[in-house]
């Protein structure tokens, strides 16, 4: 029945992918500089579920006729880790592995034979080649060899330009989930400083770097505040919630079988916040062909928050008892790291840690007034729980 996407799909076809009409011209205008040799970076930002995934994934379908398009979810670097360490060495892996896969998937042009001569004026030392899903991959035995693995990987983007210039236009580059760089066990800003001091040498090559990140977030100052490692040159783009109108014209059109009266749509709208992750949830959940008042629609949301949630909650039952405390402390107001000490009965030393997590995980946000709950849907579950059942569902 329903032709909305499911809120965990964010390869959209054309018929699915709607509006975001002018950040698409306004993005896809800064990516063509890279064909006049500028090196476009562009960071977006946005809550989570807003669109940035399915954003990129959309551009790159556009791009892909004329430009080599690299899209790398860092969530994968997780596959590399060693010794359950998180290095700049999985970042490499998974930014080799990406870039091989655009090239393959590229029907402008092949580079894979390309690939071991690449390797051979490289001069690894290449114990032999491991092929993962048949991807050269040299074996790193030491330090000197991560190293030149590295710059190897940095370099290729304007490698593979430099020698199908005639083909492409330039090559794009996309890293989502940027956010997760702070889970490095490396120092994170000498890594940005080191990205960035590749990227000023490019010609040919755009970047987006993208993530659930709070303009606020202190990665965000590494990046591009004033003496963030690409302050100045990186242009930031945040991509906003459909608006009150927006949504109601995409339900409309979509998804024309659910009957909302106008204050039962006023509602839905307050419940989604216009979070196209969730109106896509949530409308999905709703009864069709049935009138949809302010009632109504306050019942049905009770009713499906724990599957509109069901990301969320899964993380919260992952979380150890003192990361849940805190967390239920922010149900409220926001709170300094003190008041939230003080509510836990320990120091303020003893949650630094706990706090870092949750920020990492984007559960939670430091801003002027304190620490927050990231998801304002995730605290009214949290806040219904507790009113039904009298406790936080620890
Ligand atoms: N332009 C769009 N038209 C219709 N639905 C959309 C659009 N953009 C996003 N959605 C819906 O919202 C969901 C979330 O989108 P997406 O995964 O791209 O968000 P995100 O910003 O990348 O979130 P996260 O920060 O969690 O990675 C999609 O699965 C899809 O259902
Ligand atoms: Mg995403």
């Amino acid at each position: 029945m329903s032709s909305l996407p499911l809120g965990n799909d964010n390869d959209l076809d054309d018929t699915q992918f709607y509006n975001r009409v002018e950040e698409i011209l306004f993005i896809s205008d800064n990516l063509e500089l890279t064909e006049k040799g500028s090196t476009p970076t562009i960071l977006l930002t946005g809550i989570r579920g807003v669109g940035k995934t399915a954003m990129m994934k959309k551009l790159k379908k556009d791009f892909k006729e004329d430009y080599v398009v690299v899209y790398m979810d860092l969530a994968g670097m997780d596959k590399f880790k060693e010794d359950d360490k998180l290095t700049r060495s999985c970042f490499m892996r998974l930014f080799y592995e990406c870039i091989i896969k655009a090239c393959r998937e590229s029907n402008i042009i092949t580079i894979d034979a390309q690939i071991l001569k690449y390797f051979k004026t490289r001069n690894f030392k290449l114990d032999r080649l491991e092929s993962i899903d048949k991807i050269p991959l040299p074996i790193l035995k030491s330090d000197e060899d991560y190293a030149k693995f590295t710059t190897f990987v940095m370099d290729l983007p304007q490698q593979i330009y430099d020698d199908c210039k005639d083909n492409i236009s330039g090559v794009l580059i996309f890293i989502d989930e940027f956010q997760l760089l702070k889970q490095l066990d490396d120092n994170v800003n000498d890594f940005l400083w080191y990205i960035r001091s590749i990227i000023q040498s490019q010609k040919h090559i755009g970047y987006i770097f993208s993530g659930s990140m709070n303009v606020k977030d202190e990665l965000i100052a590494d990046i591009a505040g004033q003496k963030g490692a690409f302050g100045g040159r990186i242009l930031s783009y945040e991509i906003k919630t459909f608006s009150f109108d927006t949504t109601r014209n995409y339900l409309a059109e979509k998804a024309n079988y659910l009957k909302f009266t106008d204050d039962g749509f006023e509602r839905f709208y307050k419940c989604t916040n216009g979070n196209p992750y969730y109106v896509n949830s949530f409308a999905r959940l709703l009864p069709p062909n049935e009138e949809l008042n302010e009632e109504k629609i306050i019942s049905e949301f009770k009713k499906t928050l724990p599957y509109l949630l069901v990301n969320l909650t899964n993380e919260w039952y992952k979380l150890n008892n003192q990361e849940q405390r805190i967390i239920a402390a922010l149900v409220e107001k926001p709170l300094k790291r003190i008041e939230i000490a003080n509510k836990l009965g320990v120091t303020s030393g003893a949650i630094g840690a706990s706090l870092k997590s949750l920020q990492n995980k984007t559960l939670i946000e430091l801003d002027k007034d304190g620490f927050r709950i990231y998801d304002s849907i995730f605290k009214t579950w949290l806040k219904n729980e507790y009113g039904e059942k009298g406790d936080y569902p620890y």
